[in-house]
């Protein structure tokens, strides 16, 4: 195996256009163009003494595909380059990403700080999880950093939010609160999926840790599930290494394959999914029975000005309330023709999903209403599709929710 990275040999700063297509590619013999997929659970050894050598660490290379195996690899190390993290773990799923991120960094008699403000599963992982394996929780509101600052607690390890935030859109200062967390001997833990790898980078503005659900923007076509958690060699080297390897949410080698293919066209599907999600925006402003649309993009947003210092795009989601109730929402769902219902974000087909009964179910009603998420709120992920075809079914839809 030989490595093709842009480096080699060439020390240039290449755009993230170019790694996303070259970076950390391995090449077997055959010199083939495509990366190759190593479809292989296991590596054999030349001799005893190499199987020893790969044990002990001496020798440097594969030993068995729970580990690292070459095509997982090049996905960690296309994804290093994307996000300027020293080292990278990939995983089956985000979820799994967010929960090694999580438990393997914090022990019993520990205390995290989580925005309340979260994707079900991800609050479940602090609410739930958390509690039976003895570490303290507190949710805060996390627009305000002074919220962070004072659920601070002399055991407190982690800081751990999304911003955006799924569904509302809501945005954490990342530069604030990390800082407020590093005062306070706590690392943060950012989830980046809504803002995607183009349009964020968290750890220019001080986290420690970020994690994907690699199954949205990353794989892009709603192909497969795949997740990843990237930070400095030292964190996870102390947090990340020995738990993903022994307890084995590994990523398997086909969807490393497809999501590399996903890499190579990230930003040219985000660039055109965000542009889309921007005319989409302002073209719900201008329908009635719409009662608020919440976008990054729109000088409106409540925070715009934390938008405008760390992120790059206002994002390829949608989110907007009908001023009806659920019965209107569903009518609106079941009248959409060429945007489908269903729960995953940033596939190549647009995506309507009614939050309260689907992804943020599980949430106590109090805890829904507290978040602002009714009975008419809609979050649509845009696609692929030409936008006129898009407006077109919205406009039909809110004709059939308001009959
Ligand atoms: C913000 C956020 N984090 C994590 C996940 C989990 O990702 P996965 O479904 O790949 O486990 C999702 C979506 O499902 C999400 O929206």
């Amino acid at each position: 195996m030989s490595a093709d990275t842009p480096h080699a040999g060439r020390p240039r700063n290449l755009r993230p256009e170019t790694l996303l297509v070259h970076g950390g590619t391995l090449r077997s013999q055959f010199g083939e163009m495509s990366e190759a997929l190593f479809l292989t659970q296991g590596y054999a050894y030349d001799s005893a003494e190499q199987a020893e050598g790969r044990f002990t660490g001496e020798d440097p290379g594969f030993q068995y595909s729970r580990f690292s195996n070459p095509t997982v690899q090049m996905f960690e190390d296309r994804m290093k380059l994307l996000e300027g993290a020293e080292d990278a773990r990939a995983c089956a799923t985000g979820m799994a990403a967010v929960t090694a991120s999580v438990l393997g960094a914090m022990s019993a008699g520990q205390h995290i700080v989580a925005a309340k403000a979260m994707f079900g599963s991800c609050r479940y992982i602090v609410e739930d999880l958390c509690p039976r394996f003895g570490i303290e929780f507190t949710l805060v509101d996390g627009r305000d950093p002074d919220n962070w600052k004072k659920a601070v607690k002399p055991n407190t390890k982690a800081f751990f939010f999304e911003t955006p935030s799924n569904p509302q859109l809501e945005i954490i200062d990342i530069a604030a609160v990390s800082r407020i967390a590093h005062d306070a001997g706590a690392i943060v833990i950012v989830d980046n999926v809504f803002a995607t790898p183009m349009g964020q980078k968290p750890l220019q503005h001080g986290a420690d840790v970020v994690v994907y659900s690699a199954t949205k923007h990353i794989d892009g076509q709603g192909r497969c599930l795949g997740g990843i958690v990237l930070a400095s060699t030292e964190l996870i080297k102390r947090y990340y290494h020995d738990w993903l390897r022994q307890t084995g949410p590994a990523l398997s080698p086909f969807n490393a394959w497809v999501l590399l293919k996903g890499l190579e066209t990230l930003p040219v599907r985000v660039a055109r999914q965000c542009a889309t999600a921007d005319r989409m925006a302002r073209h719900l402003l201008t329908k009635k029975g719409i009662g608020q649309v919440m976008y990054c993009g729109l000088p409106d947003h409540p925070q715009a000005d934390v938008i405008k210092r760390q992120m790059t795009s206002g994002g390829q989601v949608v989110c907007f309330v009908l001023d009806g109730d659920k019965a209107a929402a569903f009518r609106f769902q079941n009248a959409l023709q060429v945007i489908k219902i269903s729960n995953n974000l940033g596939d190549a087909k647009s995506i309507i999903t009614h939050p309260a009964t689907t992804t943020h179910q599980r949430l106590k009603p109090e805890a829904r209403a507290e978040l602002g998420i009714g009975d008419g709120m809609l979050r649509l992920s845009v696609g692929l599709e030409a936008f006129e075809d898009l407006a077109e079914d919205i406009d039909g839809a809110l004709a059939a929710a308001f009959p």
